[in-house]
């Protein structure tokens, strides 16, 4: 496995690639690996002659207050899991060499709309910082398929949105959630969470599943659903942020003939902010 910093020793791969005609995936992620990268990795590796992993916690993601200096960084980890999974190269630049006109003063990619519901109303400026450096990403290496996580549903939206919109040549592929045996997604911010925490966070996709059920079973006063889930949420140690049952294809309200529907859930636990998500049609 080839192990980049510069966007210039990367294309003189990513050019040799194209001239052999070889077909190119892209998994962008910001390290600190778990099972739920290796099933992009592997699914990638399926699709694709040449798999590129990038390894770049982005500042422009994170907030004031927000854990951008604390974020685990598992460099030497996330090199040992790549070389295992055959992975052809990995990229891992500085801040400068992507952000070269600086993270907060320079050109920005912004998908409105979809970027200003859920996650964006607690996280402003969140879905900027992201549609920004997978732009960036997307022409450095110049990928025929990219994937992403159906863990961070909206973020998957926005970045098709923004593919589609400046007609990117790049088909982006979703892959479901990986979990752990009692349900909770994996993610990096799990590491955060206390015994007791790790404790009651499957309750988060516990109540996800609960008002899926409902739905099934004919529910359609989703408004009167979430509030009760919140509400036991609440009494159970959580700190609702949202949830909410929304159009699968855009986060639209969905009205009662929405037959493609998802359900996403952000709420703490102490000071852990988790997510997640289920999607599902009548
Ligand atoms: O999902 C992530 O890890 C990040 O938001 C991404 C897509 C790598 C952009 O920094």
């Amino acid at each position: 496995m080839y192990t980049e910093h510069t966007i210039l020793s990367l294309r003189s791969h990513i050019q040799q690639w194209r001239r052999a005609g070889e077909y190119i995936a892209l998994v962008p992620t910001m390290g600190n690996l778990h099972a739920g990268h290796l099933a992009l990795v592997e699914q990638a590796r399926k699709l694709a002659d040449r798999v590129v992993v990038t390894v770049f916690v982005n500042p422009a993601q994170f907030g004031a207050g927000e854990d951008f200096l604390s974020y685990p960084r598992t460099l030497e980890q996330d090199t040992h899991l790549l070389m295992q999974s055959e992975v052809d190269l990995m990229f891992v630049p500085e801040v400068e060499e992507l952000y070269p006109g600086g993270v907060n003063s320079g050109t920005y990619v912004d998908v409105p709309d979809l970027s200003e519901t859920l996650c964006g109303v607690s996280r402003p400026g969140h879905f900027r910082g992201v549609a920004t450096v997978v732009t960036k990403l997307f022409n450095c290496v110049q990928p025929d398929i990219a994937l992403f996580g159906e863990k961070d549903y909206q973020q998957l939206l926005v970045i098709r949105k923004m593919t589609a919109e400046l007609c990117l040549p790049i088909e982006i592929i979703a892959v479901p959630t990986v979990r752990e045996a009692d349900g909770l997604a994996l993610s990096s911010r799990n590491a955060y969470l206390t015994d007791e925490q790790r404790r009651l966070a499957p309750l988060l996709y516990q109540a996800l599943q609960l008002c899926r059920k409902q739905i099934l079973s004919g529910e359609r006063n989703y408004g009167a659903l979430v509030s009760q889930v919140a509400s036991d949420l609440r009494s159970a140690g959580f700190e609702p942020d949202y949830i909410e049952v929304r159009r699968a294809d855009n986060l639209a309200e969905p009205t009662i003939d929405t037959q493609k529907l998802v359900i996403l859930v952000a709420a703490r636990l102490g000071q852990t902010r988790l997510i997640d998500n289920i999607n599902f049609s009548l």
